[in-house]
């Protein structure tokens, strides 16, 4: 593998700035889905409660977390008080209760790693997971959605990763590439690495917010209101970010060495969290430390075939961004 060391970017990479904002704006939800979704929380809510009255439904992931673009499917986390309750149970029987209401395709999966029940909602057409319990999802939904909060660059970029990563394959975690949170914990992590930096690193700063989810302590400062000018300092324009980027993730990374950690804000070492060697299934090829759970390793996923799939696509696109006449096409041929 040949490492090359760029300083520079091309000379006219702010013409590409309009149609990078302009794919950014076409991939944004219309409003009327904000409406449905509610709609179809109001109807799962009174489902559940006649069941369990004491259950709360909670939205995560991508229709929560300010990065879902239109048409993304919805996730529902269903609380219930007993920690210990009987997760393929009770999904068994939402799946009775919700077939009954006549949604459509319900289907219980029941072992996955994290169980859910899938539905498809007739009257809205939105397809929806619901999983029992995971309020870690919930809290690092939260996470997400107060850096989005902060700078619109990490919207506008993460939209634009997104729509790379689902056009060229590279979004799909059973065929060991990285899920849409893995990206967003990249996006926010080199926006924090940007010289004036464009996010803080809100876990490293005053507690203004703090749960305890399954034994976990999770705080970070969450008044974002008041950290709206933070990253003015920094000019670089989404286009130079999207280059900045991928060059990042193609020749400036040290794959061997380095973990990303939004938690410290900074790049910590694989040796300090004892990364160093494959164990289980785990084998640390690309290492993004979860911002709440940090054992877990979001780049878990990865293996010997898929971190050369990903790593070329990272130099596809660097180049591309670097060269090509047309990148703004060019970037998002499917495979
Ligand atoms: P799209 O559905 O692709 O638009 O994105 P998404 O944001 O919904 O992402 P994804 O389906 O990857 O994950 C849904 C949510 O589950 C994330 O926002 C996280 O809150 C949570 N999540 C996903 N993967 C993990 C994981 O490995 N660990 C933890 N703790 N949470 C995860
Ligand atoms: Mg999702």
């Amino acid at each position: 593998r040949n490492f090359k060391s760029r300083t520079a970017c091309r000379n006219d990479i702010n013409r590409l700035n309009a149609p990078f904002l302009a794919i950014y704006e076409s991939l944004i939800p219309p409003e009327e889905e904000k409406g449905k979704q509610k709609q179809l929380m109001k109807l799962l809510e009174k489902l559940v409660s006649k069941e369990w009255p004491e259950a709360h439904l909670y939205l995560y992931g991508s229709c929560a977390n300010s990065f879902g673009v239109s048409k993304s499917d919805v996730d529902v986390c269903m609380t219930l008080e007993d920690p210990d309750v009987n997760k393929p149970e009770v999904l068994l029987k939402l799946a009775e209760i919700l077939e009954s209401d006549n949604l459509q395709n319900v289907q219980a999966l029941t072992r996955a790693r994290v169980p859910i029940v899938k539905l498809m909602d007739p009257a809205t057409g939105i397809s929806c997971d619901i999983c029992i319990n995971n309020v870690l999802a919930v809290v690092n939904t939260k996470l997400l959605r107060d850096y989005a909060k902060i700078d619109v660059r990490l919207r506008q970029l993460v939209f634009i990763v997104k729509h790379w990563a689902k056009s060229r394959g590279v979004n799909e975690t059973y065929q060991g590439t990285l899920s849409s949170y893995a990206y967003v914990l990249m996006c926010i992590h080199f926006l924090q690495q940007r010289q004036p930096a464009i996010l803080p690193c809100l876990q490293g700063m005053e507690r203004t917010y703090a749960v305890t989810v399954d034994d976990i302590e999770c705080a970070y400062f969450d008044q974002v209101d008041e950290l709206s000018g933070f990253g003015s300092r920094n000019r670089e324009s989404i286009a130079q970010l999207v280059w900045a980027f991928f060059n990042y993730w193609a020749y400036c990374h040290d794959y061997a060495n380095n973990v990303i950690s939004i938690r410290t804000g900074s790049i910590i070492s694989k040796r300090a969290k004892d990364w160093t060697r494959r164990v289980g299934n785990d084998r640390h090829l690309i290492c993004i430390e979860d911002p709440f759970e940090t054992s877990h390793d979001l780049g878990r996923v990865v293996d010997r075939n898929s971190i050369g799939v990903l790593r070329e696509e990272f130099e596809r696109a660097a180049e591309i961004m670097q060269h090509d006449p047309n990148p703004c096409v060019t970037l998002f041929e499917p495979y």
